[in-house]
């Protein structure tokens, strides 16, 4: 939907970002320069005890130096609430007094809008009519049934428990009345009979929980029953244009806040479980609504916590549902974003132990929680035994396939490198069996960003001479160059530089600085020029070879310039990737001799050859253009390989 042009603007110019930021981080008192409009906090995006959370007024950006979490404003409300861009906006005009633009230009936008307001207000009626009824006792085994579970009163009210009487017409008259039966029925609160008929109540002699989204809007219901002999357990509201189940975490709002403050979060399987967790003191739970959990409910879920911890019921099923999840969450693994699980004693959920074992019952479980390394390992290597060289076979086999799945490079590579330490021990001729009690544990792991070797490790060949001379600073020199000769290009390749691996301090703070620029849309050259104590350009154009690159000069067509510096990022990556792999792998092989060296150099030299192949497939696409191939010649370029032709138009 179109906003009207400097709508944005006016309401950026109306609130100050450090404020709006403000309500939901601590800022780091030594570091922020108020008077300077220049902030730093903890981040909210990552859990993190160091202050790389940076927020410029005065660009009205924010950037996170850790995790990479950037924008302004709107962005900044629409994560941190997980709403939409136009919700966040509306949170936003509300807070400055403006008025949302009126929807001349969409008026089928408007429209749907409209109804989706009129559906929460119905939503809203409802909640305090079921609220109504439970408290006016309409029901009579209502308050037994709560009692029984064990819910207090303030749970009841911080829930906003209700009670659907057992009648067709509670809710259906009192919409009718109110001229608004057509949203209720659209709400999911009434049913329309397809074959006519009068319409009637959805839920009936149940109890009712209100489902709200990040916001705080009632959006559904999950109703339960009173009886054995009801029908269904559950009943809930169906899709509807205000509600798709997939998308939404039951006591997402609340958990969320809590979970700023603890760094956790629980994943329970039902309503019962979050109400029965929130009141034992574990206020950061949530629960998809009766589904397994899917890739948005994990991708929400890591807005609020790294690591989210999976409860299950320790029975098959549960180990069912853990499997599936792994598969859903490999791909989507990032560095510092993982998946916990916590497996309960057999045929209980968090409700039942809770209950017979106090919240010290629930700690104790969270506390033996499986990082989802331990689940994969176990899924692959439990699943049968390896007692021939065929059933070995087929574990690499499987193995491999997982990583496989591992879309992130450095994740991937990590999980590589744990994998081969446990694939070792079980296949190690001392070893008598898989001992997973000699396993170590991968414990919580702190966020580490995508940086490669530290600064203090690999000292700057730059720093010291003036000039690189390792091929990795070189590649990363020229992709340096490239980027800041042609600035104007290159803002959509933002994040490949937020992840790009570098190697000394100088292109660390090159391309920090780069991806700060391209996010506030600002030119880095100054800013450089004070960290750098000189002009970035002159001091990358020390290195020849970046110097003498084709690209290295400010071009005209953009399109090329992305095309020449996305086939050299990956390329770089790629081989950053194998060196790490490699020299790790060695390193074991001094330490103990490891006799599967070549397992691990296989599958990085495999990942390797695979970005090689890309790169390649790449280039055709691009020496069809009239230009020289430059790609073809910074391939050549004996600093990136091994002379095998001379470069074919070189005009150096
Ligand atoms: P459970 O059967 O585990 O229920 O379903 P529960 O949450 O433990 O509830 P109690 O303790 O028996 O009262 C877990 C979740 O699956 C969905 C609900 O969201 C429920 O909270 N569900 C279950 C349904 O949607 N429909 C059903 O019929 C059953
Ligand atoms: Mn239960």
């Amino acid at each position: 939907m179109p906003l009207p042009p400097g709508f944005l603007d006016d309401l950026r110019g109306r609130l100050t970002l450090s404020d709006v930021i403000g309500r939901k981080v601590t800022w780091d008192q030594r570091k922020s320069q108020p008077g300077k409009g220049d902030f730093w906090a903890p981040c909210p995006f990552h859990q993190e005890k160091t202050a790389s959370f940076h927020v410029d007024d005065r660009k009205g950006f924010y950037y996170c130096f850790g995790c990479h979490a950037k924008g302004d404003m709107v962005t900044f409300v629409r994560d941190i609430e997980n709403v939409s861009f136009i919700e966040a906006v509306e949170v936003l005009a509300q807070e400055a007094g403006v008025e949302m633009p009126a929807q001349t230009h969409d008026p089928k936008a408007a429209e749907k809008r409209d109804a989706q307001t009129r559906m929460i207000e119905v939503m809203e009626q409802a909640v305090n009519l079921f609220g109504l009824a439970f408290r006016s006792g309409q029901g009579d085994g209502v308050r037994d049934y709560t009692q029984r579970r064990g819910l207090s009163a303030e749970t009841l009210k911080r829930f906003e428990i209700g009670f659907a009487p057992n009648s067709r017409t509670h809710l259906t008259q009192h919409f009718k009345e109110k001229g608004v039966l057509e949203d209720a029925i659209a709400a999911g609160l009434v049913i329309k009979p397809d074959g006519g008929g009068n319409p009637y109540d959805r839920f009936r002699g149940r109890l009712m929980f209100p489902i709200r989204d990040a916001r705080g809007r009632c959006i559904a219901f999950g109703g339960r029953a009173l009886s054995a002999d009801q029908q269904a357990k559950y009943v809930n509201s169906p899709e509807t244009e205000i509600f798709h189940k997939s998308r939404v975490l039951f006591h997402h709002g609340p958990a969320s806040d809590a979970a700023r403050g603890s760094g956790e979060l629980i994943v329970a399987e039902g309503y019962m479980d979050v109400i029965a967790l929130a009141q034992a003191g574990f206020d950061y739970s949530v629960a998809p609504l009766g589904t397994a959990v899917t890739e948005e409910q994990i991708k929400m879920m890591w807005r609020m916590a790294p690591e989210p911890i999976i409860s299950l019921d320790g029975d098959t099923a549960g180990l069912r549902a853990a499997n599936r999840l792994i598969d859903i969450a490999l791909p989507l693994l990032e560095p510092g974003k993982s998946l916990r699980f916590c497996l309960l004693p057999e045929g209980k959920d968090p409700d039942d132990l809770i209950k017979s074992g106090g919240s010290e019952a629930m700690s104790d479980a969270l506390a033996k929680s499986l990082p989802l390394i331990e689940m994969l390992w176990r899924r692959e290597a439990e699943a049968e035994p390896v007692d021939t060289p065929e059933r070995k076979a087929a574990l690499d086999s499987r193995l491999r396939r997982a990583l496989g799945q591992i879309q992130d490079s450095s994740v991937r590579s990590h999980y590589g490198a744990e994998i081969k330490e446990r694939r070792n021990m079980l296949f190690s001729p001392k070893s008598s069996g898989p001992g997973r009690s000699e396993i170590p544990r991968t414990g919580r792991r702190s966020y580490r960003p995508p940086t490669g070797p530290s600064p203090s490790t690999r000292s700057s060949a730059l720093a010291a001479s003036g000039k690189a001379s390792d091929p990795g600073q070189i590649r990363e020199a020229a992709i340096l160059l490239i980027a800041l000769e042609n600035l104007r290009h290159i803002a959509p390749l933002e994040d490949r530089f937020e992840q790009l691996t570098v190697t000394s301090p100088s292109h660390e703070t090159i391309r920090n600085e780069l991806v700060s620029a391209l996010v506030s849309e600002t030119d880095p050259t100054k800013s450089l020029e004070e960290r750098l104590g000189e002009n970035a350009v002159a001091l990358l154009s020390r290195v020849p070879q970046a110097r003498s690159h084709p690209y290295a000069s400010p071009r005209e067509d953009g399109e090329l310039v992305r095309a020449i510096l996305l086939e050299a990022i990956e390329r770089h990556q790629a081989i950053a990737d194998f060196d790490h792999e490699t020299s790790e792998a060695r390193q074991d092989f001094n330490d103990d001799g490891g006799e599967d060296i070549t397992w691990r150099l296989r599958q990085a030299g495999q990942h390797r050859h695979h970005a090689d192949r890309k790169a390649l497939e790449g280039e055709s696409s691009i020496t069809s253009s009239s230009d020289v191939s430059p790609l073809q010649q910074m391939l050549d370029n004996q600093t990136y390989r091994r002379k095998k032709k001379p470069p074919p138009s070189s005009n150096q």
